[in-house]
């Protein structure tokens, strides 16, 4: 397999419903430019509209009026977050704090109402909100607002959901909060804060919000996924020979793991024209064709690549040695039990892989490797195993090749754009 080309990939999912949620809590117009036009992010959009937000058809370049952090309307419908837990948790954060007569909500898609709640549930009741839960700890999910206290919260997984939904709920009530993880997760919510005018202070442990609360209304600019990147990085990484430029990618640190990950690999990286746009880190980064070794990633590398870590599962099997992932237990409440789905899939097409409890095994060969792998539904499974099937001498078919557009609709274009046999 050859890959050529430059591939400008669509715009960051985490920062592009941030862009919709500081642009509806700002005062004032906010011009919102590449943002990612998605299921999820049309989710945002959706509960926003439904809180009285006037959120436009998204589009490439567009601007909306934000309603202030006071400004939200208790919804006449049910928050339909679809498939998007980052939906439900940042706007559960909002939500809580808007006082009575605040009530909402929140359902979804059979995958994200499994998905826990309690995480969030738990610090915005510490705050005096009052969330209920089924059993289960999923949705659906009803949220009482009110005038919410100051919290110091300490996450027992490191999840910038769980840290952005306290700092929105403090933002919105205006006290001050601070939330300690185990490990620094993405920090998108922080930068857009603090380009807002908000004081954040941030150190190794956490991440504290000081105030003040009124949100100076800013254009956002959204640069390109780095988890959707990945993809394509993996892509090039499997070939025979050429190399792929990945054209405007976000490198913010707290995201950057897949691509220092498969440099320790072997694989050549390179990141060109390192620039700051819109407060975030972009590069364009170059990938080449080149023979993979296998590696170990352990708990504190799974933040910086939490979304990619399916990918570099598919690309063990064609790499030199064991691959060991451990310390990634929160693969198996994402869009689906990543851990099971993907070694089910792995040996389901013939590769040499292993379940551990909180991550897995993988021994990489030459074998061919071909079969059918079932999604769940679950966009980066259906890309993962794409890139994967795109290898020569591999054969994979993908049951729902329509789940990508969760997160990358043009996905199988870009793909077929981007490689020969
Ligand atoms: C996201 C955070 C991550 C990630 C998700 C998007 C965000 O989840 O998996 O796709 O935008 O904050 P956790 O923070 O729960 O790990």
């Amino acid at each position: 397999m050859r890959v050529f080309g430059s591939l400008r990939v669509p715009g960051d999912k985490s920062i592009s419903h941030r862009a919709l949620i500081f642009g509806a809590l700002s005062e004032g117009e906010t011009r919102v430019t590449d943002i990612l036009q998605s299921a999820d992010v049309h989710s945002t959009a959706g509960v926003l509209r439904a809180l009285g937000v006037d959120v436009p058809p998204l589009s490439a370049d567009f601007v909306m009026r934000g309603v202030g952090r006071r400004g939200l309307r208790r919804p006449s419908v049910d928050l339909d977050c679809g498939n998007s837990g980052t939906t439900t948790r940042l706007m559960a954060g909002v939500v809580a704090a808007c006082p009575a007569p605040m009530r909402a909500t929140f359902v979804g898609d059979a995958s994200l109402s499994r998905r826990p709640m309690r995480r969030i549930a738990r610090p915005l009741e510490a705050m005096g909100a009052r969330v209920e839960l089924p059993p289960h700890g999923g949705l659906p999910m009803n949220i009482h607002g009110a005038a919410l206290r100051s919290v110091e919260w300490n996450s027992e997984v490191a999840s910038a959901q769980v840290k952005s939904a306290v700092l929105l709920a403090a933002l919105v009530s205006g006290v001050p909060a601070r939330v300690i993880e185990p490990t620094r997760s993405r920090d998108h919510t922080e930068r857009m804060l603090m380009a807002r005018g908000a004081r954040i202070e941030v150190s190794d442990t956490g991440v504290s919000l000081e105030g003040p609360s009124e949100l100076t209304a800013m254009d956002a600019a959204v640069p390109g996924d780095p988890s959707s990147a990945a993809f394509f990085a993996a892509l090039a990484a499997l070939a025979d020979s050429g190399q792929i430029r990945l054209e405007r990618v976000c490198i913010n640190e707290t995201r950057e793991g897949f691509l220092v990950c498969l440099r320790a690999m072997g694989a050549t990286v390179i990141e060109e024209d390192r620039r700051l746009e819109g407060g975030e880190w972009v590069a364009d980064v170059v990938v080449q064709a080149g023979g993979l070794r296998a590696t170990t990633l352990t708990a504190a590398q799974v933040p910086a690549m939490v979304d990619e870590i399916p990918m570099l599962a598919c690309l063990a099997t064609r790499a030199e040695g064991e691959t060991v992932i451990t310390g990634a237990g929160e693969l198996r409440v994402k869009e689906s039990d990543r851990i099971a789905a993907v070694v089910a899939n792995l040996r389901a097409i013939g590769a040499d892989a292993e379940e551990l409890h909180d991550g897995m095994r993988i021994r990489g060969s030459d074998a061919p490797l071909s079969g059918r792998v079932v999604t769940h539904g679950d966009h980066r499974l259906a890309m993962a195993f794409g890139i994967l099937g795109a290898a020569r001498g591999n054969s994979i078919e993908v049951d729902d090749r329509g789940c990508v557009a969760v997160s990358y609709p043009q996905f199988w274009t870009d793909l077929a754009n981007a490689h020969t046999e």
